[in-house]
C-alpha cells in the first residue's frame, strides 16, 4: 500500500536542497499527509494515535517528576509528598503521570481488543502484531517498576510478592529474584534499579513504536471489513481525513482523562500506598494495579500441583502462558476471514472473551479464597480455551457471512441501508501513494 512511489515535490529551493540530502520532509509527507488509509476506518482506529500521545505525555511528565524525586528508600516517600505539596504544580504532574499510566493501559487494551476483533494480526500483519506484543510487555515492566517508586506499602509488598514468584522457576529462579532485587529482599538497591529501568524502558518502548509504525506503513492498515485495499477508491488521504478523526478521538479521550486527573485522582490507586513502606507490616490484601489484575487472578488460580509442577510454578507458568498466547494469535487463528463482522461465531466468542477478561480482573482484586478461587479457575480455563480451542477450531468449522467485494462496496452498501455518512465524492482524488 505505501510502497508506491513518493508524490512529494519540494516547492522551494531550500526544500529541494534539503530533499536531495536528507528527505525528512518527504518521509513526513508520505507517511502522515498523502499516506492512503482505508476510507471506512472507525473510531477504534484512533487509539494508535492516542497511544502515541500518551507515551509522549508519560515521558514528559516522568522526566519532570524525576527532577524532584529521590530514588533512595529513606527519602523516596517524602520526596513524593514534597512533589505533591511544595513543588509548583507538582500535584498536577504526579496525577497526570499516575493516571496517565492507567489511561495508557486503557488505550492499549482497546487497541489490542480492536486488533483481535478485526483480525488485524493476520497475514501480512503478524510482525506488526508481535511488535505490539513486545511493546505491551515493556509497558507492563515499566508500570510495575513505576508503582514501586513512591515507596508506599503497596509498592513494597507488590514488589515483594511479584519478585517472589520468580523463585518458583527451577534452577535459575533464586538467581533471577536476587538480580531483580539487588539483594535478598526489597530494599534500597531494588528501588535504585527499578528507578533506572523505569526511566530507561519508555525510551525502548518509543523505539519499538517506531518499528511498529514502520511495519504498519509497509503492509498498510487493516479496516473493519478486513478486506485489503484493492483500488484508489477504497482509500482516503491520511490528512485531513485520519488526522481530523484522530484529533477528535484524542480530545474526547483527554477529556475523560482530565476528569479523572481533576476529580478522581486517586480512584484508580490504592489507599495503602499513602502509607510509607514498612517491611514489618504486611497489608491485609496485596493487590497490583488494576491493569495487572486479570493476570494476577490467573497466577493465583493454580492452587493445585500438576504432576511434578507445584502450584506456585504452575501459577507462574500460566501467567507467562497467558501472555505467550497473545504472541501466538496470528498462528492460532485458522480463519481465512479476518473481521469478526463476518464471523458470527467468532464474534460471540470474542465478546465472551472480553467478559472473561473483565471477570478475571475483578477476581484478581478479590481475596484468593472460597468460591473466588473456583471462579478464577473456570475463567482461566476459558481464557486458554479461547486461544487454544476457539481460535483454531472456529476458523475451520465456521461458515462466514458473505464478504463484500471491496471496501468501497461495503461503504456504499452500509450507506444505502441508512447507516453512516453519505459516501461522498471525497474518496479517490485526494489519495496519493
Ligand atoms: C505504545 C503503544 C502503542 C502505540 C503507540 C501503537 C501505535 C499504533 C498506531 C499509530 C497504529 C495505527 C493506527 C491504528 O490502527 O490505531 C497501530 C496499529 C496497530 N497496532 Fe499498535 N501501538 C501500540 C501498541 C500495540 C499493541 C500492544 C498491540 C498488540 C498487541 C498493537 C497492535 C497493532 C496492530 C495489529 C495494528 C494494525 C491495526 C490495523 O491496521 O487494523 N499495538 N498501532
Amino acid at each position: 500500500m505505501s510502497e508506491g512511489h513518493s508524490t512529494y515535490t519540494p516547492k522551494t529551493g531550500i526544500g529541494r536542497w534539503f530533499d536531495s540530502r536528507m528527505p525528512l520532509p518527504r518521509l513526513v509527507y508520505d507517511s502522515f499527509i498523502a499516506y492512503p488509509v482505508p476510507r471506512n476506518l472507525n473510531y477504534a482506529w484512533t487509539f494508535g494515535g492516542i497511544l502515541a500521545l500518551m507515551l509522549a505525555a508519560q515521558i514528559l511528565t516522568g522526566i519532570v517528576l524525576a527532577m524532584h524525586y529521590a530514588a533512595d528508600s529513606t527519602l523516596a516517600f517524602d520526596s513524593v509528598e514534597k512533589i505533591m505539596r511544595d513543588v509548583n504544580s507538582g500535584w498536577l504532574l504526579r496525577y497526570l503521570h499516575s493516571n496517565g499510566a492507567s489511561f495508557f493501559f486503557i488505550a492499549v487494551y482497546i487497541h489490542i481488543f480492536r486488533g483481535l476483533y478485526y483480525g488485524s494480526y493476520k497475514a501480512p500483519r503478524e510482525l506488526l502484531w508481535i511488535l505490539g506484543c513486545i511493546i505491551y510487555l515493556l509497558m507492563m515492566a515499566t508500570g510495575f517498576m513505576g508503582y514501586v517508586l513512591p515507596w508506599g506499602q503497596m509498592s513494597f509488598w507488590g514488589a515483594t510478592v511479584i519478585t517472589g514468584f520468580f523463585t518458583a522457576i527451577p534452577l535459575v529462579g533464586d538467581w533471577i529474584q536476587q538480580l531483580l532485587l539487588g539483594g535478598f529482599a526489597v530494599d534500597n538497591p531494588t528501588l535504585n534499579r527499578f528507578f533506572a529501568l523505569h526511566y530507561l524502558l519508555p525510551f525502548m518502548i518509543a523505539g519499538v513504536v517506531v518499528l511498529h509504525i514502520w511495519a504498519l506503513h509497509v503492509v498498510g492498515q487493516n479496516n473493519p471489513t478486513g478486506i485489503e485495499v484493492k483500488s484508489k477508491t477504497d482509500t482516503l488521504a491520511f490528512t485531513p481525513y485520519a488526522t481530523i478523526k484522530d484529533g477528535f478521538g484524542m480530545i474526547v479521550f483527554l477529556l475523560v482523562f482530565a476528569y479523572f486527573v481533576f476529580y478522581l485522582p486517586n480512584y484508580l490507586g490504592h489507599p495503602d500506598n499513602y502509607t510509607v513502606a514498612n517491611p514489618l507490616k504486611t497489608p491485609a490484601h496485596i493487590v497490583p494495579e488494576w491493569y495487572f489484575l486479570p493476570f494476577y487472578a490467573i497466577l493465583r488460580a493454580i492452587t493445585f500441583n500438576i504432576g511434578p509442577i507445584n502450584s506456585k510454578l504452575g501459577g507462574v507458568l500460566c501467567l507467562f502462558g497467558a501472555i505467550v498466547m497473545l504472541f501466538l494469535v496470528p498462528w492460532l487463528d485458522t480463519s481465512k476471514v479476518r473481521s469478526a463482522v463476518y464471523r458470527p461465531w467468532y464474534k460471540l466468542f470474542f465478546w465472551l472473551f472480553v467478559a472473561d477478561s473483565i471477570l478475571l480482573g475483578w477476581l484478581g482484586s478479590q481475596p484468593a479464597e472460597g468460591s473466588y478461587v473456583f471462579m478464577a479457575q473456570m475463567a482461566t480455563l476459558f481464557y486458554f480455551a479461547f486461544f487454544l480451542v476457539a481460535l483454531p477450531v472456529l476458523g475451520l468449522i465456521e461458515k462466514p457471512r458473505r464478504l463484500p467485494n471491496s471496501i468501497t462496496e461495503a461503504v456504499l452498501e452500509k450507506n444505502k441501508g441508512g447507516g453512516g455518512h453519505p459516501a461522498g465524492a471525497t474518496a479517490a482524488p485526494e489519495t496519493k501513494g
